[in-house]
């Protein structure tokens, strides 16, 4: 078989994906008109040739902007759907989705709104797609860690429908010793703990991340690989990391793909794993990562293979259903 298609065949489980972006352009200006919501652009054309960032920061005031249309759970509802139907296409048989609710409940949309409205695409991809799925509530660490426990204590009522907090947003200037308080009382409820460190944040971002969070897995984790304690350390302990290489190029973490350093992790011993972060605005989905790193690095079947396992041994599912994908 070609390559395209052993990767659409490969099952994986996608672990670092922002269901806000996968907001697609076709899907931003509907919603625009069904919500009578004005956005700064004409066309899809003129949306997508937005989309040319130098840095993390550019990109998030572009997704921020664009998750202004997202209104009603049907809003959500439509958004992760047309998701789940994209990335069953790629082969993706479990999905771990990271939802931001402060972008929404801080312009007034209720938190029932948003989580009602994932909740029930994740419902029917489970009877439409046969794919299991989760969520991640990712606290916004641009904000306080006061705000972040009161997300915490507005998803309540969905604990039990809510696999682990993260950390997303501008990494630089807000490292996770921000939000220890608010992990550590996650972790008493019951949580998964991950975290961004090390995308454009340092190394030290990174043992912050594993000595004053304790995380279960590391979101990207790039700059790891500028210390080799560091990486022998997350390589012998197992961590899993959720590696995104065409958000690493389009957010320049890397110049070029030739660049990417997926085979050094390989080697190094890490659990990486390749996943599309947000593939609306970084040009592809987790197939088209595949893709990438397996032309641009020379990849053989036997990675995509392991990188795919590592999707299924990193991820929050219970260790039965693990154990089914191997
Ligand atoms: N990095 C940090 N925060 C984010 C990202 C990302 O790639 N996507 C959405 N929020
Ligand atoms: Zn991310």
């Amino acid at each position: 078989t070609d390559l395209d298609t052993f990767i659409a065949r490969l099952p994986k489980a996608e672990l670092h994906l922002h269901i806000e972006g996968s907001l697609e352009p076709e899907l931003m200006f509907e919603l625009a008109r069904r919500n009578q919501v004005e956005i700064p652009y004409a066309s899809v054309e003129e949306v997508r040739a937005a989309y040319a960032f130098t840095r993390l920061q550019d990109f998030l005031d572009i997704y921020y902007a664009g998750a202004n249309v997202l209104r009603t759970r049907r809003d959500f509802h439509d958004m992760a759907m047309a998701y789940f139907d994209r990335a069953a296409r790629d082969g993706v048989v479990h999905a771990e989705l990271m939802f931001d609710p402060q972008t929404h409940t801080d312009r007034g949309i209720p938190f029932a709104e948003v989580i009602e409205g994932l909740l029930s695409a994740m419902e029917e991809a489970r009877t439409k797609h046969g794919m299991t799925s989760c969520l991640i509530l990712s606290f916004l660490r641009h904000l306080s860690e006061e705000a972040a426990f009161e997300t915490l204590a507005a998803a309540e009522p969905w604990l039990d429908r809510i696999a682990a907090v993260g950390l997303d947003s501008s990494e630089v200037g807000h490292p996770p010793i921000k939000f220890a308080q608010v992990f550590a009382a996650a972790r008493e409820k019951g949580l998964k703990l991950t975290a961004h460190a090390g995308e454009e944040g340092p190394p030290e971002y990174v043992y912050q991340a594993l000595d004053l969070i304790d995380v279960d897995r590391i979101d990207h984790g790039n700059r790891a690989l500028e210390d080799p304690v560091l990486t022998r350390r997350l390589a012998d302990s197992g961590m899993t990391l959720t590696v995104c290489p065409l958000s690493n190029l389009k957010l320049c973490v890397i110049d070029d793909i030739v660049q990417h350093p997926i085979d050094a992790m390989l080697k190094a011993g890490l659990k990486a794993t390749l996943n599309s972060d947000d593939p609306a605005y970084f040009g592809g989905y987790i197939a088209d990562n595949y893709r990438a790193v397996a032309e641009a690095r020379g990849l053989g079947r036997e990675d995509l293979v392991t990188l795919a396992r590592n999707s299924f041994t990193g991820s929050f599912l219970p260790e039965e259903d693990i154990a089914r994908h191997l």
